[in-house]
């Protein structure tokens, strides 16, 4: 596999309900590093998708009184209508139900009982069908009469019933090996040590095959069974790089996938589950899996069945769609949790993109307009502090990479909001207006330095606010196709002379009855 391929993933989600900032969170955080590893001219394969089988989405299609397929169809449309909303720039969009994703799953269960992996016995215990989980006894807690899951607050029902095992209890100590061995393998930190405390109390073989409903992929050779969910949604992964057919060129250039994004509520499968069904399977494991905190709203995970759900079509529609990514990023850190609300939302907006970058941006183009003839000025000659604002951006490039490729994103928001303030105070302390009166050579240098400025910065927001960034860019005739750091780096990349078009009303300021 060549160095600069790169393939990252969203969680597959359940098309259970209406898509919401949940789901919207995993796939921007995604989007935003598939962009950034673009710029970067990586080759990028960015999937998402929609995780059908299974119980929950049985049950669901039952309430909706819908066969589970025709449900699917509908609602998995309604997350591929999302992936346009918030402007993804996947490459793919995987359905479970889809015949390229059965091949694939067969293909790991036959290699799974090949290895003698898997065994047929019976479960008893605990399940969560709204987490699609097994949980053990000690996991469990009786409230208000009802038995519900520590873990996730969930409500479990007591199952018995025949089912195929996952030798998972054999794979503990490789597991440890390979979490010790790589320790960016999974991230943020706390998130391993989790991780690494769950499989050293001891793992118990995994059921991973079910008999009461018939809503999945059949066990092959034992149609009484349906593959385990989990079990079939994590291959999504490999199925849409055409495994098994490894001599394929996506499964080539792109497995092993350089990083899974996900919920640090399904930690556990991707960071247990999954690198054990791969190493069964003897397949090459994926480089990193990178668990994100929760969005919550008054302290409490967004979700629908907590009823606390705020809408991110109504906030895209009202706000528009480079606000709503801007702000969730800034506003919550990483890999923790962070609690979301329409004030601060507004803040946000305000004061980051209305008022510092969008208000230079605003600025500095009227102020070519009218006094350089709409036209990036002819400059021969560039001063010392010119030097030292361009500069500022390009001795920062090598961090802001390493900044994304720990994922430390907020730390990069940082950085670029830094050099849009940088910018503006360039703009105040050298006054093109004063210059204009007995020194146009002097103005002419100055404003081309600050339209590289906002160049750069575009190019550096491009991955978190595409569609706005992408406005700026072509209002100074950057092409397209120079959406990259070596556009950045090239401090003579404005053509001298080039008309600007005017890009309209970047961000809006929002008043406070909005
Ligand atoms: N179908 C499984 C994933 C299978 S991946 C092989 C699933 N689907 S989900 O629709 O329930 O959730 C998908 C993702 O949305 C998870 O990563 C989950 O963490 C994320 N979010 C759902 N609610 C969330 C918040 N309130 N905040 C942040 N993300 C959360 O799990």
């Amino acid at each position: 596999m060549s160095d600069n391929n790169f393939y990252i993933t969203t969680p597959i989600y359940y098309p259970s309900g209406k898509p919401h900032m949940g789901h919207a969170y995993s796939s921007i955080i995604a989007d935003i590093f598939a962009r950034f590893k673009r710029i970067e001219k990586n080759n990028v394969m960015f999937l998402t998708g929609t995780d059908e089988h299974g119980q929950k989405i049985e049950r669901e299609a039952q309430k909706n009184l819908k066969k589970p397929k025709e449900f699917c169809d509908e609602i998995s449309l309604k997350f591929k209508d999302l992936t346009k909303t918030l402007n993804l720039s996947n490459d793919d969009f995987i359905r479970t139900t889809e015949k390229r994703h059965h091949k694939a799953v067969n293909e790991i269960w036959n290699r799974l009982v090949n290895s003698k992996d898997i065994y047929l016995s019976k479960y008893s215990g605990w399940y969560s069908v709204s987490d699609e989980a097994y949980y053990s006894d000690d996991e469990v807690d009786t409230k208000n009469n009802l038995k519900i899951s520590k873990i996730s607050g969930s409500k479990v029902e007591w199952v018995e019933e025949e089912s195929f095992f996952f030798k998972l209890s054999s794979w503990q100590s490789k597991l440890l090996k390979h979490y010790e061995s790589n320790p960016d393998f999974i991230l943020p930190k706390s998130r391993k040590n989790e991780v690494v405390e769950f499989v050293k109390s001891g793992l118990k073989d995994l059921s991973v095959s079910r008999t009461s409903f018939t809503w999945g992929i059949p066990v092959p050779k034992n149609k009484k069974h349906v593959i385990y969910v989990w079990l079939d949604a994590l291959t999504n992964y490999l199925s849409a790089l055409n495994f098994p057919d490894e001599k394929n060129v996506k499964y080539k250039n792109f497995w092993p996938a350089n990083i899974h994004v996900i919920g640090k509520d399904i930690l556990r499968f991707h960071a247990v589950y999954w690198p054990a069904f791969l190493m069964a399977a003897k397949i090459p494991l994926p480089k990193r899996i990178y668990g994100h905190g929760w969005i919550l709203s008054d302290e409490k995970k967004m979700s629908k069945s907590l009823g606390n759900i705020l809408d991110p079509l109504d906030i895209i529609k009202k706000y528009g769609i480079d606000q709503l990514r801007y702000y969730l990023i800034k506003e919550v850190s990483l890999g923790n949790d962070g609690s979301i609300s329409l004030k601060s939302l507004k803040d946000c907006i305000n004061n980051d993109l209305a008022n510092n970058f969008g208000n230079l941006c605003q600025r500095v183009i009227t102020f070519v307009e009218k006094n350089c003839n709409s036209c990036i000025p002819n400059c021969k000659k560039f001063f010392k502090e010119d030097q030292i604002i361009f500069e500022s951006i390009i001795k920062k490039v090598p961090e802001l990479k390493k900044l994304i490729d720990k994922q430390e994103l907020n730390q990069y928001m940082k950085e670029v909001i830094n050099f849009s303030f940088e910018a503006n105070k360039y703009f105040n302390d050298l006054k093109p207006w004063d210059l204009k009166k007995d020194n146009i050579e002097r103005m002419n240098a100055v404003i081309y330095t600050i339209l590289n400025q906002i160049k750069s910065i575009s190019i550096l927001l491009y991955p978190v606010i595409p569609g706005s960034s992408e406005k700026i860019l072509n209002c100074l005739g950057v092409d397209k196709m120079d959406f990259n750091i070596d556009c950045l780096l090239d401090t003579n990349y404005l053509k001298m002379g080039y008309k600007i078009k005017k890009p309209g009303i970047l961000f809006k300021k929002i008043e406070d009855d909005n």
